[in-house]
């Protein structure tokens, strides 16, 4: 059932606390206070580069894997939505490692993009959520996600414990490169088993993003800014607000904006910013200040911090805590989702199966 909640959806987002802390504990070791890989299939040092394939929300998991992967082990990673991936015929070399992200493990493009990496001699990384799904039978390694059964067709809380498994291999990847110091990997490990309480008072927004949500329903489309990590968050706001609400969103990088986008912003278009503190937020800061000289309505989401910067100016400002720049994708994901939940709700859409829409996609 529900539990209580009108929605399954709502139940995922709530249910985020204990599944992302489930999907933690099957890598940290709590005695060694350090992020246990599994025995790797592959040789973590003679890696030069590794891919990443999934389609949808899982492929913006994917997104900010690779900014983890890249600062943390010092690995390049090529993202590709599998569809693209598959047909584009692009060099593979056998040895190379690449990692496919699937809820359901069946995707039909993500499959049959794992089965052409494979038969190129891949190494294959599944990090699935469904343990007896093709993709987690047929691959090298599995990296199994805890969300448990995820009924809402919008994905929430398999894409946040998605990032967990993600940020525990980034960072187990990092110990076995070398390139993070003890110090880092303490200070990061900290960060990650804090996460579920942290996520926990995020949720605690949840009646300021529903009052937010009655500003958004009349809209026509709603744009959405981040750097770094946070770019692919927004670019998972902006699918969860479409595919739910039925109202147009998209989301740019925002040091893109200018090269473009600027010229939507007129009177009142909500831009939703995320903008967590660290090295970045400067930056996005000044794009904020653009968006506000030309009267655009920001919705800002920060921490404490942030806030006291940035108050005078923008419309609106979500406060979340304040965490390692690394974590703090796993708190900023659960807004957007609160955000596109609420007006789908006060739109009157069919929040747990949109409409054209199938949990699963299992054909091409
Ligand atoms: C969006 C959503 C989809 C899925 C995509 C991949 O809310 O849920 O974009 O993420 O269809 O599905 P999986 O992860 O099962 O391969």
């Amino acid at each position: 059932g529900k539990g209580g909640h009108r929605h399954f959806m709502l139940k995922e987002i709530y249910e985020q606390p204990a599944v992302i802390g489930d999907s933690l504990r099957t890598f940290l070791d709590p005695a060694r206070g350090t992020i246990e890989m599994q025995d790797a299939p592959f040789d973590p040092k003679a890696l030069s580069r590794m891919l990443i394939v999934a389609c949808g929300t899982s492929a913006y998991a994917g997104m900010v894997a690779k900014y983890w992967i890249e600062q943390l082990a010092r690995l390049p990673v090529d993202v590709d939505v599998a569809s693209e991936f598959r047909y584009r015929d692009t060099p593979l070399t056998a040895g190379e490692v690449a990692v496919f992200i699937s809820q359901s493990g069946e995707t039909a493009d993500t499959l049959a993009a794992m089965r052409h990496a494979k038969a190129a001699g891949l190494v294959t990384i599944a990090v699935v959520n469904v343990p007896e799904s093709s993709m987690a039978r047929e691959a090298d390694l599995v990296l199994r996600t805890k969300a448990g059964p995820e009924i809402g067709v919008a994905s929430t809380k398999a894409f946040t414990c998605q990032l967990v498994t993600l940020a525990c291999f980034a960072i187990g990847l990092g110990r076995a490169r070398s390139t993070i110091d003890d110090a880092r990997d303490q200070k990061l490990t900290r960060a990650m088993a804090e996460v579920p309480s942290r996520v926990a008072d995020v949720l605690n927004n949840d009646s300021q993003m529903r009052r937010i949500a009655e500003s958004l329903v009349h809209v026509t489309g709603v744009l959405y800014v981040g750097r770094g990590t946070s770019f692919p968050i927004a670019l998972e706001g902006a699918l969860k607000f479409k595919e739910i609400s039925y109202i147009h969103a998209e989301a740019y990088a925002a040091g893109e904006l200018k090269h473009g986008p600027i010229a939507l912003i007129d009177d009142g278009l909500p831009v939703v910013a995320l903008a967590p503190s660290g090295p970045l937020f400067d930056k996005t800061a000044s794009n904020i200040e653009e968006i506000v000289a030309r009267r655009g309505r920001v919705i800002l989401i920060t921490d404490e911090a942030g806030a006291a910067r940035l108050a005078d100016l923008v419309a609106e400002i979500v406060v979340l805590p304040t965490v390692d720049p690394v974590v703090a994708p796993l708190l900023y994901a659960l807004p957007v989702q609160l955000l596109a939940y609420h007006t789908a709700v006060l739109k009157g859409t069919d929040v747990d199966q949109p409409r054209n829409l199938a949990k699963s996609v299992t054909v091409e």
